[in-house]
Order: C-alpha cells, then sequence, then structure tokens
C-alpha cells in the first residue's frame, strides 16, 4: 500500500507548502498530495481552500489576487512561528523541485466551489515543461475536469475523487476516463475494491490519519492511501 502525504505532511508542517512536501520526502513517503487554484493573472498556485484566510495572514479570494499580491503574504506563521515567511508556492516551483525527487505526485485540481475555466490546460502544460508525466496523477471532485485532461492527453493518469458511497462508483471511470476511484475511505471494503481491481481500477483512499483508519483499508486492499502523517507506515503489519 502506498503513502501519499497529504498536501505534503499536513500533520507536522503547513499545509501545501514547500516545507510540507519537503518533510514528507523526509519522512519516507511514496509520493505527495496537492491542491491546485488559479490566480487573477492565471497563475497555477497550490493552496486547498478558494480563499487564503485560513492559511495566510491575507484575505481573499485567490482568483482575486494576483500571484505577487499572494507572494507577499506568509504562508507559514498560522501553523507555528518556526514557519514565518514561508511562501504559497506556485505549481511551476512545486514542480521544479519535484523533478529531482523519486516521488509521486497527486495534482488535485481544486473546481467545484469555484470553477477555473482553463485551469486544465495550464496544469497540463507545467507537467509537459518540467517532464515529469509519469509520476504525476490529475484527481478532482470536479469530474468535468477530468474528462477534460483525458481529452487533451490521454495519457495522463486520473483519480474520480467522491465523498459520498454511491451504488457503482465504477461508473464514474467509465464517464470521465479516470484511472483510480480516490473514496473516503469509509466507503470502501474488500467487495468494492475488488470490483475495482477486476476491471483494473486503482483505489487510493482519504485521509488515514488514525490506527483504525489504516486497519480499516489495509483489510479492503486498497492501493494507496492519503495521510497528513505520511511516516507511519509502521504502525500495524497490515499497512506494509
Ligand atoms: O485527494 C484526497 C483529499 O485531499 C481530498 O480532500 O479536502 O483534503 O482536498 P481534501
Ligand atoms: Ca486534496
Amino acid at each position: 500500500m502506498k503513502i501519499y502525504g497529504h498536501r505534503g505532511a499536513k500533520g507536522y508542517a503547513p499545509e501545501n507548502t514547500m516545507s510540507s512536501f519537503l518533510k514528507a520526502q523526509e519522512l519516507g513517503a511514496d509520493g505527495v498530495e496537492l491542491d491546485v487554484q488559479l490566480t487573477q493573472d492565471r497563475q497555477v498556485v497550490i493552496c486547498h481552500d478558494w480563499k487564503i484566510d485560513r492559511t495566510s495572514n491575507g484575505t481573499g479570494k485567490i482568483s482575486a489576487l494576483t500571484l505577487s499580491a499572494l507572494k507577499k503574504l506568509d504562508f507559514g506563521s498560522w501553523y507555528g512561528p518556526q514557519f514565518s515567511g514561508e511562501k504559497i508556492p506556485t505549481l511551476a516551483e512545486f514542480l521544479d523541485w519535484f523533478r529531482t525527487t523519486d516521488l509521486e505526485a497527486n495534482i488535485e485540481i481544486k473546481n467545484g466551489l469555484i470553477i477555473y475555466p482553463g485551469i486544465e490546460k495550464e496544469v497540463l502544460k507545467l507537467i509537459e515543461k518540467f517532464q515529469v508525466g509519469e509520476r504525476v496523477f490529475i484527481s478532482s471532485f470536479y469530474h468535468p475536469s477530468l474528462k477534460l485532461i483525458k481529452e487533451m492527453n490521454p495519457y495522463m493518469r486520473t483519480g474520480a475523487l467522491f465523498a459520498c458511497r454511491p451504488v457503482n462508483p465504477l461508473i464514474f471511470c467509465r464517464e470521465t476516463g479516470a484511472d483510480f476511484l480516490h473514496p473516503h475511505w469509509e466507503s470502501v471494503d474488500a467487495p468494492w475494491v475488488r470490483q475495482a481491481r477486476i476491471r483494473g481500477i486503482q483505489v487510493n483512499c482519504y485521509t488515514i490519519n488514525v490506527y483504525e483508519q489504516y486497519l480499516w483499508v489495509a483489510k479492503a486492499g486498497v492501493d494507496g492511501i492519503f495521510s497528513d502523517f505520511p511516516d507511519r507506515k509502521t504502525c500495524c503489519s497490515e499497512c506494509q
């Protein structure tokens, strides 16, 4: 079972910052998960929320702010004084570092609550520029984004995120061409995972942070998990 550091290593460093990604790498994660949004001047930046209020000393919507305005803000102090001065990373800055590693990366496109027309194309352009497509997969709760990605690049691997427990989640793959299913951990059990596997679909679950959750998804036989604590590989033998 692969462990992907959720928003880097959110349990140890401010989420979606370079400190967080470096921490996940240091802890031995197989890969990192990150969320992307689009600025007013159409730069792809890494941030979970569509507003910056929770994770910075600024306020407002990312879509209404330029990259240079965002770069003036502190995205670390809210987490702890040792992270003061941490900047919001662009996807380009992340990929420039990522290409020097042997990690995998799951880029989650945060279309949905707010729609960023054309974000899929910008993300694909950057992946191509840094030539890291083989180690990257793209996910979204907003499934039209996944469909667009496949239309633009049929080789880019995609994962369909969903929060509910649908009767037939495989329909998401059929309709979007997604390669992976990314359900909430409570949605899965062994027969469910087997159904996906039979069809060659990988299952990665979010967000696994405590022993009982590890145990649950390990028994279900999922392929990968997203965790805020990507060092907890040794929490139980069944997770190995
Ligand atoms: O991709 C898994 C997980 O990150 C989805 O939920 O809200 O943490 O982006 P969220
Ligand atoms: Ca995410």
